[in-house]
């Protein structure tokens, strides 16, 4: 191809590509697939390669990161950047209005209201039609020069558009505000040599679930929330971090005059120039009108592509927000509409550290309980170490907390100044404090390998969390403390929200604490803190059998129970006097004492006792002594009791209970449909007895 073939062809891929990220970015259509336009964009970057020189910097190619900088270059913004006022409710937003008429009676009650996203703002800079800077607020003054990462923004428009015919033919939006709005078409028509429009950078849930998924998979902490990473990734000298985020821009605010009048005018010729605008926004009549815009938005709000904090307000004609000025820091003739914050303040008690299934270690605040939104609130996740060291928390701290929807409650940040003076700082815990093991920090690299936002902190002990979280299941399990409604689905989540870390902690749950959780609701949660607290008092040979001490199944705990009595005389045993009952050597005898030995154990059993769980005496001593030296063999259905009771009930009155039938077995008892033991008893010439005749033994 020859160079001026190859300029003719460039142009035109060029202009093709820009077409589609119009239509894609603007007005949320597609007519290619995203395969076809990566295609264009591969033909298109294989030209350039071969002639370097026809290379310009509004080219589609031009997005991917460059070379890292070293360090921000500060920018003088030409107007300063603002910020807002707010106000939480519609008598608020009333007073608002009033004080405007108290200032300037003439101006006109009509209102832009806007969605207000939650990101961060930036400043774009065009240079005859050219993305030639992009800025961030900094002081509102002078910000700092992140043109190369916001180049990588697809969103953000590299070239305005200026050839609307291509557009206008398939676009009947855009026919419509060139007929609706005669200065808009006029304002696009010839523009000026320097352009400035300003907007916010943010990231999408999915863009945003996406990271997280990411993290998960590679067993890497998860981010507190889009604005972050959205915020942290515009932010890094190395422009390749934010190219490999999916970061958008979206305009609210064009700085410079084109003849627009109203707010609304500069929200068309935003999206007539190739900006994306906020996907709800309404011209409002009165206050009323943006009352219910405001509500209606609450109620959408969840189901908008991206976070959101509430609703911008602005009077719409410009000449009346101009003459209203500036108070502060904020424009008064704009406000903030926000929606109440789920957030709350309180102290932090405690950072206790919780151990994921893949062995990443979760700092959680414990606070004092408060009420955020109708819900009691006394844990918050704390995510990482990164996350503590940037709020800056210790412990002794009074903290905001934040619940966002049905999301997890989360530390926001810190009131320094209510510090106490014996407020301690945390650090990560070098060993593991559920199994002991080394703990280890690791630099992150995140999935797509260049980036080190953050570090994580792992116990090194791979079977670690997978053994507390068996152990836990095996606590609540049937033969153990039976607990109704709490399997292992729940143990895990109640593991994972950092809300227990042993046993004793399911004694301390509070019904608060689990209604929040997902799958549970008011209800839910008062029945399993119900049925938690039934358990309270338990037989020894249960108690014992659910600490899950190696080598003690049911039987011996039952054993056990009945020879010792009690918790503590267990406890105290020697390996000579546990090896003097009746099917118990040496290797389970050294099993439990080795239990007992553990300061880890005895802190469990210290804490159950203050959780108020208490074994009660073994019956044993109580109940008549009726059936010793008997042994049981069950088969069938039992019609008046289940098994598990009835074996309790044998146990009770000293007599022994085995799963298949021999010799030495006493009595088969035979419930409905009995298996093949019963022709196993004919064989060997056992007893068998009839379920009536069974309860009369036991009586
Ligand atoms: S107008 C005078 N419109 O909110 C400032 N701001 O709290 C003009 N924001 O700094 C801002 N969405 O970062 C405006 N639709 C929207 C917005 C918006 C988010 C942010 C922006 C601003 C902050 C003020």
């Amino acid at each position: 191809m020859t160079k001026t073939q190859a300029k003719e062809r460039i142009q035109k891929l060029r202009q093709e590509i820009n077409y589609h990220r119009y239509l894609y970015h603007v007005l949320d259509r597609a007519e290619i697939s995203d395969a076809a336009n990566d295609s264009l964009k591969h033909e298109l970057a294989t030209l350039e390669d071969e002639f370097p020189d026809l290379v310009t910097p509004d080219s589609p190619t031009q997005r991917v990161g460059g070379r890292a900088l070293t360090k921000f270059k500060k920018v003088p913004h030409r107007e300063r950047m603002l910020s807002l006022n707010d106000c939480f409710s519609p008598d608020e937003l009333r007073a608002w209005e009033e004080r405007l008429l108290r200032i300037d009676p003439k101006v006109e009650c009509r209102y832009f209201a806007e969605l207000k996203v939650d990101g961060f703002a930036i400043s774009l800079e065009y240079q005859d039609g050219v993305l030639a800077r992009a800025s961030t607020r900094g002081d509102g003054l002078i910000g700092e020069d992140v043109t190369e990462n916001v180049r990588t923004v697809e969103s953000a428009p590299l070239l305005l558009m200026r050839d609307f015919s291509k557009v206008t033919r398939t676009s009947d939006e855009i026919k419509k505000i060139f007929e609706e709005f005669p200065r808009v078409r006029r304002a696009v028509r010839v523009l000026p040599r320097h352009l400035e429009m300003r907007g916010e950078i943010y990231m999408t849930r999915s863009a945003f679930a996406a990271v997280n998924r990411e993290q998960k998979k590679n067993n890497l902490p998860v981010y507190a929330n889009p604005r972050n990473i959205a915020a942290g990734s515009i932010r890094q000298l190395d422009p390749k971090i934010a190219a490999a985020r999916r970061l958008d821009f979206l305009a609210y605010d064009l700085v410079t005059e084109l003849g627009q009048e109203t707010h609304e005018e500069e929200h068309l010729i935003a999206k007539v120039l190739g900006f994306k605008t906020v996907e709800m926004a309404e011209v409002c009549a009165s206050v009323d009108e943006v009352i219910a815009f405001w509500r209606k938005v609450g109620e959408k709000r969840e189901a908008l592509p991206y976070l959101i904090d509430g609703v911008v307000v602005q009077l719409n004609r410009g000449r009346d927000f101009k003459r209203l000025g500036i108070a502060g820091k904020a424009p008064r003739a704009a406000i903030a509409f926000k929606f109440a914050a789920a957030e709350a303040t309180t102290i932090l008690r405690d950072i206790i550290v919780q151990i994921g299934r893949t062995g990443v270690l979760t700092p959680v605040a414990v606070m004092d309980p408060v009420n955020i939104g109708g819900v009691t609130v006394s844990r918050a996740t704390l995510h990482n170490q990164d996350e503590i060291r940037r709020l800056g928390v210790k412990i002794g701290d009074t903290v905001i907390v934040e619940r966002a929807g049905d999301v997890i409650p989360a530390v926001k940040s810190i009131l320094r100044r209510l510090r106490p003076k014996n407020a301690k700082p945390f650090s990560m815990p070098r060993v593991c404090p559920i199994c002991g093991s080394k703990v280890v920090r690791k630099q992150q690299a995140t999935s797509d390998k260049r980036q080190d936002l953050s570090v994580a902190y792992y116990c090194t002990n791979s079977q670690c969390a997978a053994v507390q979280h068996e152990m836990l299941y095996h606590f609540v399990s049937k033969k153990a403390f039976d607990i109704q409604g709490l399997g292992p689905k729940i143990v895990d989540v109640l593991l994972d929200q950092g809300l227990i870390r042993d046993a004793a902690d399911f004694f301390t749950l509070k019904k608060e604490d689990v209604e929040i959780l997902e799958r549970f609701g008011e209800k839910s949660a008062d029945n399993l803190i119900r049925s938690i607290a039934e358990k309270k008092s338990i037989a020894v040979a249960r108690f014992i059998y659910a600490l899950g001490i190696p080598h003690v199944g049911e039987e011996t705990a039952i054993e056990l129970a009945a020879h010792f009595g009690s918790v503590e005389k267990l406890a105290s045993a020697s390996s000579d006097d546990l090896q003097k009952i009746k099917d118990i050597g040496g290797v389970v005898a050294t099993s439990i004492v080795e239990w007992f030995k553990s300061a880890r154990n005895r802190e469990l059993l210290k804490k159950l006792e203050r959780a108020g769980v208490y074994p009660l005496k073994e019956k044993a001593a109580v109940v008549p002594q009726t059936l010793r030296g008997n042994i049981f063999v069950l088969t069938g259905i039992l019609a008046s009791l289940t098994r598990d009771q009835a074996k309790e009930k044998i146990r009770a009155r000293g007599g022994d209970v085995s799963g298949s039938v021999s010799k030495k077995t006493t009595y088969l008892v035979l419930g409905e449909e009995p298996g093949s033991k019963l022709e196993a008893a004919k064989r060997l010439g056992v007893k068998t007895i009839s379920e009536k005749e069974f309860l009369a033994l036991i009586g």
